[in-house]
């Protein structure tokens, strides 16, 4: 197997914020893979964004992060700002939910691809703008050379998200990490947008962590599945084994209720009873007992480890 280009081990995060301390991220280990899509799956406020600007060295100095995050072999925790803003762009991109707020809005969008093209790879102003077009035709933006004259209010959400994998890809990055990337758009946009990020990892070889909490996403285009919860993992595996027989019972309780007759077409993530715990203190319990159905004393007594799942009675893996 080929080895991991992101690899990212330990990983916590916790905030000070009024003399409290929140534990927004605990312990999260995952790889990826050159042209593997790894999904982070859980509800709001689990961690999935704070994970991923930790991992991108983008927390404000209220954070406090410790573990490794290792890139291509390259340590990127504790890393100089100089370090990291060689890093990002160029081999580790992000692309986030809502692309208004991340393009400018008085520049054209090919100047916008092309200012990155100049400043990471030292292209000259015409060679920049060949390239644009090239990554807006990339991104299955038609016409692009019309386009790429244009301002962003001039385009469509889907549009202006496709500007953003595309400036996000503009150097060739290694991993690309998108953050809920089609949740502000609509259903045939969002096919548009998960075609693009498939055959960016097909055609250029980019691993991708696509973080959501849509189902449907995951079950389209990943590879493998890390399900986290109140900051931590709770499962991981393979996709299809974990859709087939999800062992924890949060992962279990999120697919049961998608999959229910009924249910069809309801991708976003269901309600499950009882609500996330406050992350102030990690207990050394099972931060899911309070909602769990299998639970017992154990479980809120003892911190369940990750294996599979991080459970002491997790669903049995039925014989086929
Ligand atoms: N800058 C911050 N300061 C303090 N707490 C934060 C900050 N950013 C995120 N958090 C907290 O961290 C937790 C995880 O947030 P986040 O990663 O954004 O969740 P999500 O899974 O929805 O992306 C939440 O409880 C959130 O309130
Ligand atoms: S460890 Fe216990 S409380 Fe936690 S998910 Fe498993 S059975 Fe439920
Ligand atoms: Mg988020």
């Amino acid at each position: 197997m080929t080895e991991p280009v992101l690899k990212v081990s330990d990983l916590s995060v916790s905030f000070r914020s009024g003399g409290r301390t929140v534990h927004a991220v605990d312990d999260i280990s995952y790889e990826v893979r050159p042209g593997e899509v790894l999904a982070v799956v859980g509800e709001s406020g689990c961690g999935k964004s704070v994970t991923s600007m930790a991992t991108m060295g983008l927390l404000p100095p209220t954070a406090t992060v410790t573990g490794s995050v290792r890139l291509g072999g390259r340590e990127l925790v504790g890393a100089s700002e100089k370090e990291l803003a060689r890093v990002r762009g160029n081999d580790l991109a992000m692309i986030f939910q809502e692309p208004m707020t991340s393009l400018n809005p008085v520049l054209t969008v090919g100047r916008q691809i092309g200012e990155v093209l100049r400043r990471h790879q030292g292209l000259s102003r015409k060679q920049a703008a060949e390239r644009a077009v090239e990554l807006l035709d990339l991104v299955g933006i038609p016409a692009p050379r019309r386009r790429v004259g244009e301002y962003p209010h001039q385009l469509s959400g889907g549009m202006r998200q496709r500007v953003m994998i595309a400036i996000a890809v503009a150097c060739d990055p290694s991993v690309l990490i998108a953050d809920e990337p089609t949740t502000a758009l609509d259903v045939t946009v969002q096919a548009g947008i998960l075609d693009v990020l498939r055959s960016l990892r097909e055609r250029l070889g980019t691993a991708i962590v696509l973080i959501t909490h849509d189902l449907g996403v995951v079950a389209d285009i990943a590879d493998r599945v890390l399900v986290m919860y109140a900051g931590r993992v709770v499962e991981h595996g393979e996709v299809h084994e974990l859709y087939a027989q999800p062992r924890h019972p949060y992962t279990n309780g999120l697919l049961g209720a998608v999959l229910k007759p009924g249910a069809e077409g309801k991708r976003r993530l269901p309600e499950i009873p009882g609500l996330v715990p406050s992350l102030e203190a990690q207990p050394d319990a099972c931060t899911f007992a309070p909602r769990c159905p299998r639970a017992t004393e154990r479980c809120t007594a003892e911190r369940p480890q990750l294996d599979r799942a991080a459970c002491w009675h997790p669903h049995e893996v039925e014989a086929r």
